[in-house]
This record gives C-alpha cells, structure tokens and sequence, in this order.
C-alpha cells in the first residue's frame, strides 16, 4: 500500500482527511465521514488509467488552478496581461495546528502562493474551507472560488437545493445527476430571491448528507458535476462583477468561506449540523430572548401616523406582544414607494406631537421600540440624491433603471458607509429603538462607479459586501443592545455572514399559511429556527389558497420567531382572546424551540406536517403539529386519527402532555405517534411533552 502524506481533522463526530495526491503537486481528499472513516483504503481512490484526460483531471482534488488541470474546470483562474493564462504550482508545505490546516503551493513563473485553508468549529460538524492568493507582481483573478469538495457515489447524485423567487423563497427541490453540470447563483449583489447559497449531496438514496454553504452576501455560484468515476464534485465562490478581480502586487486575497457539513442522519440529520453551526454563529447572543413583535407593514402599508400605529400598539401590547415596530412609511416624502428613500427624518406631518413622544407613548405600553430602514436605498425625489447623485451605481453614458421607483447606493464607497452609518447612530441614540429591520429591495443593474479609474480594476461586489458588513459590525459594537432583523424584499440576502451579524431574518414576504409552511420547511433544512422571523397575518395564500385558523397560523409562526403582523384592529375579542393564549404558551416554551434540536416529521405535501423541538436536558419535546388540510371525513365516516410518528426519544422512557396530561411510552410516541383528530375547524396544534 502507498503511503501519501495526509492530515485529518475532527469535529464533534466527524473526521475529514485530505491528503498529497500520488500523482502530482495537489491536496485531494482522502476521506470525509463519521469519525473514523478514514480507516481503509479511500472510496476515491481510481485506477488511474485515463484516456485523452491527465491524471490530475481525474483526481478528487481539493482545489486546482485551470492550467495545472486542463480539461474539467478549476476552482481558480489566472490571467496575466499578454501572457497565458495558467497557474502550475508545486507544493510548498502544510501548517496543522488544533483544529486547522494551512497547506500551501507556488507558482514560481507568477510569484503566485496559493494557500488552502481549513477549520473546525468547536462544538460542530462543520468544516470552514477557503483560500488565500498572494502574488508579487499583478495578476488578474478570472475564477477564485473558495474551495471543492468530493463525494463518491455509487450511481446518480441525489441534489437536494433551495429554490424560488420573491415571495416563494426556499423551496424544497431535488434532482438525480447522473451526468452532467448543475449549477446556481447570483449576479444580483446578493444570494437573491431564487437560490439560496446551500446545496446538500448524497449517494442517491443513501442516508449520508454532505451539505455546503457559502458565506457571501454578494455574488455567487455553486456547480457540482458528477464525474464519469463515481464521483461528484462541487465548487463554490464568489463571482466578481468585473469578470475578474485584480490582485495586487505582496496583497493577499482571501475568498469567502465555504462551511462543510456531514451527517449520517441524512438531510434532517443535516439540518441539526446547520442549526447548531447557526447557533455557533450567533454566540451569547442565543441567550437573549427573540421578542414576540407586532410590525405594522400588513396593516398600514405606506400609511404610517402616530394615532393608527398607537393604536395598533394597544392591542398588540393587551394580546402579549413584547416589541412594535414601524415598517416602511415613517419618514419623509414615503407616502409610497416612489420617494423618501435616503432622507431619514421621521415625517412631521406623520407624527404631530413629534417622534420622540411617539416612540415614548408606544413604550408607556410596556412595548419595546423598533424601526425599520433600507440603508442601501435611495429614491431619485430625495434630498440625499440631489445633494450626492454620485453616491449611486452609474456608468457614464447609459441610463440608469430604477426598480421599486429606486436607485442603490455604491457602499463599497467609504463615504456611503460613514453617511449610513452616521445615520443609523442618530436613530438609535435620539430615540430609545432597540430593533432594526434592515431592508433591501433592489439589487443593482448599471452597476459602475465614475471617475474612479479603468472600470476592469474595479471589485464593486467585493466591495458592497465589505461596507455591508462594515456597517453590521458597527452596529453590533456600537449599539449592541439593539436586535437587528435582515431582510431584502423578503428572503433576499440569508447566508451565512448575514446571520452571523444579525439576530433573526425575514425569510419571505409571504405570510398567507400554507405558502409559508411551505417557506419555512425549506428554510429549516439550512437555517435556525432562532433566525426564522415568522408572523401571524391575514394573508391568503397566492400559491396555495386554502384556508387555514387562527391556530394554524399562530402554530406555524411559533415553528421560528413569533411576530403578528395583522391588522388588529379589525379583529374580534374572540381573536384577541385567542391570540393572547397562544403568545402565553409560545413565551413557555420559545427557549426549546430556539435552542432545541429539530426534527421536520413529514413534508408540507403530507396530510400532517410536524416540526419537533427536543430540548434533552430538561427533558421537555415541543411538537408543532399542522394539518395541510387533506381532511379524511371523520367523524362522518369510520376515521382514526392522523398520526405523527415523533423521532429521537427513548423506548423506555414515558412522556407527559402538559396540557391534557395523556401519557405516553416513547415506543409509543416513536412507532404509532401523536394523535390528532384533526377537522375543518381544527388544524394545528402545539403538544409539550415532559419526559418523567
Ligand atoms: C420588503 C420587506 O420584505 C417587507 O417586509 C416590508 O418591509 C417592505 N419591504 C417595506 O417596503
């Protein structure tokens, strides 16, 4: 047996080794699976007989430069001016420290040192990948993904991705490549509305789920290509709005990270591995209670003033509501969506005794105040437009399309970021505010910056990205008891370096339930339910228009961050009633449901549909139970209850419901289920069950 330089590195219950490839100067994996796994020759191991390719196309490599691999894509492309494109490198030693890896190769014709990173993250199953570029003379960067991976696979590869558009955002598809390339991303300065940046890959109906997710809120791309070998492979980056990013002579690149996931539990499995990374993510800030907020966006549109928001804040405050914020409409010149944008100064004519007293009036009612604001955005009637039209996207020459009747604002510029961020710290220091929805709703089109040199040295993308998240740290540091919600038109820009510096997202705007149901099951299979802001509105359905209660809705909000976002005052006592017991039991168990570990039970497809939170500890399972309305008949005709087989109890152990207090064995719970006698009128519940 040939012995090859390797090195593994562990997570919680996984094990990836990487080794020197036999055949030349590149790192490919070795093996990647539950701990251990690295023991016995590697599944990727070939006969390394190869016909009209070179060896290295063949290998299950870890990141090559197009030039050293001629022939089936690279993950890094280098052009010099006047010169071939290409890189060939030679291995130029590996760093290992505790939990890391740092293994480096030269390019001795182009100065080029190219370092391939990896780390662990405690307490996880995940791996961060990326890669760092440093050349002495300059290089233009046509491709500079972050990282590959390789997974061996016995037939077609099952994908499983998240897919949609505005207001139909994380959609649960899935595909079996058996040849072939796919591929998704965005060009619109953000993940975008029609792909989530996440891709999940198993050997077909194999159990084993091996999930990426890239941590970019600007342009992006994942493609996976299923090998001829029995392998598919997958490379991930970011995508430069210039085509190709200039790097500079002794600077060094870094590329976004790619975070690598492994379950053997496969995609539900999977799921648990992104929660806790997200948890990760979030840090101490886990600890802080999501408040149950009232947002007037549904109710009041563009047609914000003191008195109707005053007295929305009433009664959300009398059903339990713990936070009112004001959506869009609070400032001047926004009577709708043709104007205000940029001019951050709440409207006079909106608020007659003053703001101030305003936002002290709605926390009179014991609510805490939020705002919401799309710091990125400018409308064309602005006063901040007319004082600096050079502070927008523009190229000489062409017109620029508005869309939403607005333009966006180039914050890779140093000035655009002090300006928001001077504006933000005068909203949250004159006025007690402490949340902040960030929205954006336009992505950029004639995306150029004027006057600052040839246009091909430019990396506005990169650039946007590092003011966005320049902006997001301050706020963090410098106002750090204030919650901030991301948003952009919806579930626009969730990843990872979002959510690191937010404390929940807005996944969709579309509230109606079963579309929701539908949204939020495949947000769960990337993201945490303490991130998933969720409200309870009148919204009927646009894709699925069946009607469901007031239960319903309040279950299904309760599966993330509980918020009402209806109109209340249109609703009854009963309602009122009603909704004020479900926020008491929501604010009962909301620590299980955000810090617990989730089980989806079924697909939304399915006549009952459960989300399960166990927290193990305190021996307490949350089940958010939904029925998505295919009804059986009962009682009219013979019908049993629909069940719900619940997952990861003990056999022996038994299970109290809080509320009616049946007891059940977790055999029973595991093999028959929770049962639900659902009718037209009854169609969500939420079970505690306390382990004795
Ligand atoms: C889009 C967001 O997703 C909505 O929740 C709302 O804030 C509107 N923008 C306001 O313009």
């Amino acid at each position: 047996m040939t012995s090859y330089q390797r090195w593994t590195l562990c997570t919680e219950h996984t094990s990836y080794t990487v080794r020197l490839s036999p055949d030349g100067p590149w790192a490919e994996l070795d093996a990647w699976g539950p701990r251990g796994v690295e023991e016995g020759p590697s599944a990727l191991d070939w006969s390394r007989r190869t016909h009209f390719v070179t060896p290295v196309d063949a290998a299950p490599a870890e990141y090559l430069p197009y030039g050293l691999r001629p022939f089936t894509e690279s993950e890094l492309v280098v052009a010099r001016p006047g010169r071939e494109r290409g890189v060939w490198w030679d291995f130029a030693g590996a760093e290992e420290g505790e939990g890391s890896l740092r293994l480096a190769f030269t390019d001795d014709v182009l100065s080029l040192r190219t370092v391939l990173c990896y780390e662990t993250v405690p307490g996880t199953d995940v791996i961060l990948r990326w890669t760092e570029l440093t050349s002495m003379e300059e290089l233009r960067l046509e491709r500079l993904d972050s990282a590959a991976v390789n997974i061996p696979v016995a037939g077609p590869a099952r994908l499983t991705y998240l897919a949609g558009q505005w207001s139909q955002e994380f959609q649960r598809h899935q595909l079996d490549l058996a040849r072939g390339t796919f591929t998704m991303g965005s060009l619109q300065g953000a993940p975008g509305h029609a792909y989530a940046p996440w891709l999940a890959v198993q050997d077909g109906d194999a159990e084993a789920a091996y999930g990426i997710a890239l941590e970019w809120p600007g342009n992006w791309h994942i493609t996976a290509e299923a090998e001829p070998g029995g392998t598919v492979r997958v490379r991930a980056g970011r995508v430069p709005h210039e085509g190709a990013v200039v790097l500079a002579p002794g600077k060094t690149l870094t590329t976004p990270r790619l975070a690598c996931a492994f379950s053997p539990e496969g995609l539900d499995g999977l799921s648990r591995v992104w929660h806790r990374y997200e948890r990760h993510l979030t840090g101490e800030r886990i600890h802080r209670p999501r408040r149950v907020l009232y947002n007037s966006w549904e109710a009041t549109g563009f047609d914000v003033d003191a008195a109707g928001q005053l007295e929305l804040a009433k009664v959300a405050a009398d059903i339990g509501a713990e936070l009112f914020v004001v959506d869009d409409g609070w400032f001047t010149g926004r009577a709708d969506d043709t104007g205000g944008l940029g001019d951050w100064y709440p409207d006079p004519a909106a608020f007659p005794q003053g703001f101030g007293p305003f936002v002290e009036a709605i926390r009179a009612l014991g609510l805490d105040f939020g705002l919401w604001v799309e710091p990125e955005a400018v409308s064309p009637t602005s006063r901040l437009y007319a004082e600096h039209p050079e502070w927008v996207y523009r190229i000489d020459g062409r017109p620029t399309r508005l869309i939403r009747n607005q333009l966006l604002l180039d914050l890779g510029r140093t000035d655009v970021q002090d300006f928001v961020i001077g504006t933000l710290d005068r909203l949250l220091t004159e006025h007690a505010v402490s949340y902040l929805k960030w929205d954006m709703n336009r992505p950029p089109t004639e995306r150029g910056r004027p006057a600052a040199g040839p246009a091909e040295r430019l990396d506005l993308d990169a650039e946007h990205v590092a003011g966005y998240l320049r902006v997001l740290d301050h706020l963090r540091s410098a106002h750090p008891h204030v919650m901030v919600e991301g948003c952009a038109g919806g579930g626009g820009r969730i990843e990872h370096a979002t959510l690191a510096r937010t404390d929940v997202v807005w996944p969709s705007d579309n509230t109606a339930p079963l579309d929701r149901l539908s949204i939020q099951y495949g947000f769960l299979h990337a993201h945490a339910p303490h991130v998933m802001s969720s409200w309870v509105t009148d919204a009927p359905g646009i894709f699925d228009t069946r009607p469901r209660s007031l239960a319903f809705r309040f279950v299904n909000a309760m599966c993330g961050v509980l918020g009402i976002g209806a109109d209340l005052r249109a609703w009854t006592s009963e309602q009122r009633a009603e909704a004020s017991r479900w926020i008491t039991r929501y604010k009962e168990v909301r620590e299980v449901i955000h810090q617990g570990d989730v089980q989806l039970l079924g697909t939304p497809k399915d006549p009952t549909f459960g989300v399960q939170y166990d927290d193990p500890k305190a021996g307490r399972t949350v089940v958010a139970a939904l029925s998505t309305g295919h009804l059986d008949g009962a009682p009219l005709v013979p019908g049993r209850p629909a069940r719900l087989r619940l997952r990861g109890l003990t056999t022996e152990a038994r299970y109290r419901d809080a509320v009616s207090g049946s007891t059940y064995s977790g055999a029973h719970l595991l093999h028959y289920g929770l049962p639900f006698a659902w009718r037209i009128d009854h169609d969500a519940e939420l079970v505690v069950l306390i382990r004795q």
